[in-house]
């Protein structure tokens, strides 16, 4: 094979190696370095150095072989000096041409000359200097021909591209941040504004301070035991805090009235689901069918609920969710007209509804989130704490919660079989 063949592969070779290198997803840094070594390499060049122009001050470097450590620091580029550079495109950039060299080379021509420079490149990339690329000679001794310029330049091309590539990356990476951080604000103003909105809805019934905060939490809980994404359980839990909006434009009396209201007042207030819907159904949610499990918390499986009377498959799963949470809290709370129920009162009405106005794989995760905390499986008290001292003590309650699952399992495999 010809010499000038041989050569030729060689420089192919390099290119494509320098490719790879700029391609690779690695440190950026490494494949700089990589990259200047392919090209001494190729040309056996003694020495070398890769500058990245900033955006303001001076030139960094980013790769520097057979140079003192601090060559050109602190060495700044000025505009009029990259215009030379990108006027310049076709010069040879021989450090030794007077009369064709840049402002740079003649500003910096005899501490270029003393550290063995000879070539000075501007990389080039859309227009603009990326940076500059200092050669010194050949270890052989020759001079430069017209094939190695030819190469040089395509590898300091490449290396640009790269250069250039590593700094869009950089930016979209440091957008998205920023993009993140403003959405995280965003999500935790939504969530401070419905936990405002469930305290004005607890502020207006007298009777069930806190109710909606509860809902949320032990909705919450349970999609979390039925393995929700975070997501959907972040949802639920919004959609727990907002489930009663709708009594914001029911009359306070009717909302506060101790019991036994009139058909025409139990009407009114059972247009608070609906009432609710439309309140909601126009705002942007961060997460999916709020409106829909606030519209829907108050129907049964059975079809006896409200507003709509859908049954068992119609219902949202996540309107199944808060309607449990929200029964289960009217059960385990005080009124001044009724004590809360007994825990064993609660677990009896939870198993005789299962099936009838709440779905039973709602309750048996519920029973089981329960479980786990009277258990000690998981260090988690929130349930214990919304209940208060006391109301999930005896060794009763795992008894009971026990048997509720294996019921209602054994319930559901029958009817999954049948
Ligand atoms: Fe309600």
């Amino acid at each position: 094979m010809e010499p000038s063949t041989q050569k030729l592969i060689h420089t192919f070779g390099a290119l494509a190696d320098l490719g790879q290198e700029i391609a690779g997803t690695g440190d950026f840094s490494e494949m700089v370095r990589t990259s200047m070594h392919l090209l001494l390499g190729t040309l056996a060049l003694r020495r070398g150095a890769v500058m990245e122009c900033v955006e303001a001050g001076p030139l960094r470097c980013a790769a520097i072989w057979g140079l003192g450590d601090h060559f050109l620091s602190g060495v700044e580029i000025d505009a009029t000096q990259k215009t030379a550079f990108l006027k310049g495109e076709t010069a040879d950039f021989l450090v030794k041409n007077t009369d064709t060299s840049t402002g740079f080379m003649n500003q910096h021509r005899d501490q270029l000359v003393r550290e063995g420079i000879e070539l000075v490149l501007p990389m080039i990339v859309r227009g603009e200097v990326t940076g500059l690329i200092l050669l010194g000679g050949k270890a052989s001794g020759e001079e430069f021909s017209r094939d190695d310029f030819d190469t040089i330049r395509a590898m300091v091309r490449h290396i640009g591209v790269g250069i250039h590539t590593h700094r869009l990356l950089e930016q979209i990476a440091q957008r998205a941040e920023e993009n993140r951080r403003l959405y995280d604000d965003l999500r935790a103003i939504y969530r401070d504004t419905v936990r405002a909105f469930a305290a004005a809805i607890d502020i207006k019934d007298k009777y069930t301070q806190g109710h909606s905060e509860r809902v949320g939490k032990y909705s919450e809980i349970i999609a979390r035991e039925m393995g929700w994404s975070e997501e959907e359980v972040e949802g639920i839990q919004i959609a727990g805090y907002l489930h009663d909006i709708g009594k914001l434009i029911v009359d306070r009396d009717i909302i506060n009235a101790p019991y036994n209201i009139d058909a025409k007042n139990s009407s009114e207030l059972n247009r608070h689901p609906s009432a609710g819907y439309e309140i909601l159904a126009p705002i942007r949610h961060p997460y999916a069918d709020i409106p829909l499990m606030a519209k829907h918390h108050h129907e049964r499986l059975d079809g006896r609920g409200y507003p709509d009377g859908l049954t068992d498959e119609q219902i949202p799963m996540g309107a199944k969710i808060v309607s449990l949470a929200d029964s289960f809290d009217a059960m385990t709370t005080d009124r001044p007209y009724r004590r809360r129920r007994s825990f064993e009162d609660v677990v009896r009405d939870l198993r005789e509804n299962s099936g009838k106005q709440f779905d039973s794989k709602v309750v048996a995760a519920f029973a089981r989130a329960i479980l786990k905390e009277v258990t000690g499986e998981t260090k988690d008290r929130r349930i214990t704490k919304l209940l208060g001292k006391g109301y999930l003590e005896g060794e009763h309650v795992a008894t009971l919660l026990q048997d509720l699952i294996t019921d209602l399992d054994s319930t559901q495999k029958a009817r999954s079989a049948s």
